[in-house]
């Protein structure tokens, strides 16, 4: 439980919310190359952090992440012009680069110089990996763009999905560092097997276990914290355990237990207090799944499942066209596709879920974890402090590795699969000071 005040400092992120001023802090994912595929293509909108923003590919293939609402009298640069190196507003024809600075005015005499005098919000962005990212907070604090959790190296395979949804940012992570959620909502997906670990398939994926109630360990770290669900596998079970690791990047990414396929993110970058953008990466080698094999395992093909805004076909509205049919013949849920099942659980809390009277048990150790540590970081930013995950020394985001495994009980969980360059800076934080803080 949290108190009213707890829970809004853990949700809110518009405006001058401390949560928000963490997020300002990180890079974010602001949208997919995909969404704007060439030069002069169409703009398209993007809500981050509570502000409406267009992004656009100019004629040279810069992108422009700049605010929607032109300067002048307020009309919305989405439905604007992309030619000729920048994007006119339809209303009076005043032109902004990618860059936001106003050049030109076609309302304005010929002689005049206001238009070198206009420049709107234009956010810095990178392109890496199919993904357009940008940086939000003030400019002394930039931290330099290092590679995300899922790009390790820049010949790593990335495929994701993205969809729009319909709730607070913390609900949606909550979930997903949930590892007990996945026997029951995720059944019919995620089903028991006797194989060696995690395996996928093109329509399912399967675990050597069949134990609904896994056994919860959590470590503070560096960047958010460590917890391993520990649970008895099919085989062994005297001598071994089947352990999944997950690592909470604060303040966004889930780096969620691989298979024998990829490894996988869950990436929750908030629209504003009440919706989210959700990014479900999978990469990895050659054998991470083509892009629309991912987007069908999910349900979450453009222009199928979702529209071409990425928003969910099925909603609250249409009860996710939830199949009672197939629920009686065996399907657990009655809804196809892991992230669907999820959204509609997510959605169903209400926009911002109350959490002033919820009743939490031992299987939800990660989130008591996940509402702590994030309620200290927004008091620490409130109070002139750093932003959670951004001070030294930082392991690279892409040295994280989170872990599944069939492993011997005397295997201390806190180090499988951890790099060397992990287990260096957690030994160095520890003999400092103890920032390591165990909450086992
Ligand atoms: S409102 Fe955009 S040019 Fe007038
Ligand atoms: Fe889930």
């Amino acid at each position: 439980m949290l108190t009213r005040e707890e829970n809004e400092l853990l949700c809110r992120v518009e405006g001058d919310a401390p949560m928000g001023q963490i997020f300002r802090r990180h890079w974010l994912p602001a949208l997919l190359s995909e969404e704007v595929p060439e030069p002069d293509c169409d703009p398209v909108r993007v809500k981050l952090l509570g502000e409406n923003l267009v992004a656009f590919r100019d004629t040279d293939g810069r992108i422009g992440l700049i605010q929607e609402a032109c300067p002048h009298r307020g009309a919305s640069l989405f439905f604007g012009r992309n030619e000729e190196s920048g994007i006119r507003c339809l209303y009076h024809g005043w032109k902004f680069d990618a860059e936001g600075q106003c050049v030109d005015m076609a309302s304005e005499p010929a002689e005049s110089s206001f238009c070198d005098k206009v420049k709107i919000k234009s956010y810095p962005v990178v392109e890496t990996g199919g993904f357009i990212w940008t940086y939000m907070g003030p400019a002394e604090t930039m931290p330099e763009f290092s590679p995300p959790v899922w790009q390790p190296s820049p010949e790593t395979n990335v495929v994701t999905t993205k969809v729009i949804v319909d709730a607070n940012w913390a609900q949606m992570l909550e979930g997903s560092i949930d590892s007990a959620h996945s026997s029951s909502l995720h059944s019919s997906d995620m089903v028991p097997a006797r194989v060696p670990g995690a395996q996928s398939t093109v329509t399912q994926w399967q675990r050597p276990s069949t134990d609904k109630s896994p056994r919860m360990v959590v470590q503070r770290t560096s960047y958010g914290f460590r917890y391993s669900a520990i649970r008895r596998p099919i085989k062994d079970a005297a001598t071994h355990d089947y352990v999944r690791t997950t690592l909470f990047v604060a303040p966004y990414i889930v780096h969620i237990p691989p298979n024998n396929l990829h490894r996988s993110c869950t990436v929750h970058v908030p629209r504003d207090d009440g919706s989210t953008t959700f990014y479900f990466v999978a990469f990895g080698s050659d054998t991470v799944p083509a892009q629309e094999d991912w987007r069908k395992l999910h349900s979450n093909r453009v222009g199928i499942d979702l529209d071409e805004t990425y928003r969910n076909t099925r909603t609250a509205a249409n009860n996710y066209r939830q199949d009672r049919k197939a629920m009686k013949l065996g399907n657990f849920t009655g809804m196809p596709g892991i992230t669907n099942q999820d959204i509609s659980m997510w959605e169903s809390m209400g926009p911002i879920v109350d959490r002033t009277h919820d009743r939490l048990g031992a299987s939800d150790l990660a989130i008591v974890e996940f509402r702590k540590q994030m309620v200290e970081a927004a008091h620490t930013v409130a109070a002139g402090g750093p932003a959670i995950g951004t001070s030294e020394p930082r392991v690279p985001l892409s040295a994280l590795q989170s872990f599944e495994g069939i492993v011997p009980k005397s295997s201390d969980w806190r180090t499988l699969g951890a790099t060397e360059t992990e287990i260096e800076i957690a030994a160095r934080q520890a003999k400092a000071g103890g920032s390591q803080a165990a909450a086992e």
